[in-house]
């Protein structure tokens, strides 16, 4: 599967957040990374859902690449407006029915994500193989942008590659967090098929957006 970059919002200037999309539309990257946090399974707040729900309306090409980091995140896919070519990533962690909320994801024609924070083993994901469409792996500890990568990280990449590999499953390998530069070369090698970029790459502030993309594109393809 080819490399796929998804630039992090929350990692973009808050000020002109409608320039910001546009220019990530015109460069034509896959996927926008929406964060959304509900102050209770992370300690933080960012993009809020009806910021969510609007992006939808003035996206050309990209697809939403959205990651609920929030407990019970079913009571926010109305206000997200949910739909096909969503990618909706929960966390195994804040869902009391993983399965029936992957199938609310599915019912509502978007790809569910199960997303693992780096303290979860990535065994839970073999209980949810048949209904999911691809897996987040966690490579910070969900939250804030700006982190180190959490240890054993390249090994997790490695492990659920190879258990999407034993299911023979056409399952997407997200990774998020410090996705850097120097760093996204070996989650690919590990495996990884999608990048969420963030301020350790795209967004690090000495380029300008379309060189950022560029060489990240290069870097992961
Ligand atoms: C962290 C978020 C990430 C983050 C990535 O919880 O899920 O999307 O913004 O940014 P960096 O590259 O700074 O880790
Ligand atoms: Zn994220």
């Amino acid at each position: 599967m080819k490399g796929m970059l998804s630039p992090s919002l929350m990692c973009a200037d808050m000020l002109n957040l409608q320039s910001e999309i546009a220019a990530l539309d015109n460069l034509g990257v896959d996927y926008v990374h929406l964060d959304f946090m509900d102050n209770k399974f992370v300690p933080n707040i960012t993009l809020d859902v009806s910021l969510i729900k609007s992006v939808k309306s003035v996206l050309k090409n990209m697809k939403r690449d959205i990651h609920i980091m929030a407990y019970e995140p079913q009571q926010f896919f109305d206000k997200m407006d949910i739909g096909d070519s969503d990618i909706v990533s929960v966390h195994f962690e804040a869902c009391n029915d993983v399965h029936s909320v992957i199938s609310e994801i599915k019912s509502r024609g978007a790809k569910a994500f199960l997303a693992i924070s780096p303290d979860t083993s990535a065994d839970v994901l073999n209980n949810y193989l048949d209904e999911i469409d691809g897996v987040l792996v966690m490579t910070v500890y969900p939250g804030f942008a700006g982190q180190p990568i959490a240890e054993g990280s390249f090994d997790k990449i490695k492990q659920v590659r190879n258990i999407i590999d034993d299911s023979h499953k056409n399952l997407i390998l997200e990774v998020d967090g410090h996705v850097s530069w120097d760093l996204c070369q070996k989650m690919r090698e590990c495996g990884a098929d999608l990048f969420v970029a963030g301020s350790s790459s795209v967004y690090c502030g000495k380029m300008d957006l379309e060189t950022a993309v560029d060489m990240m594109m290069k870097l992961i393809k």
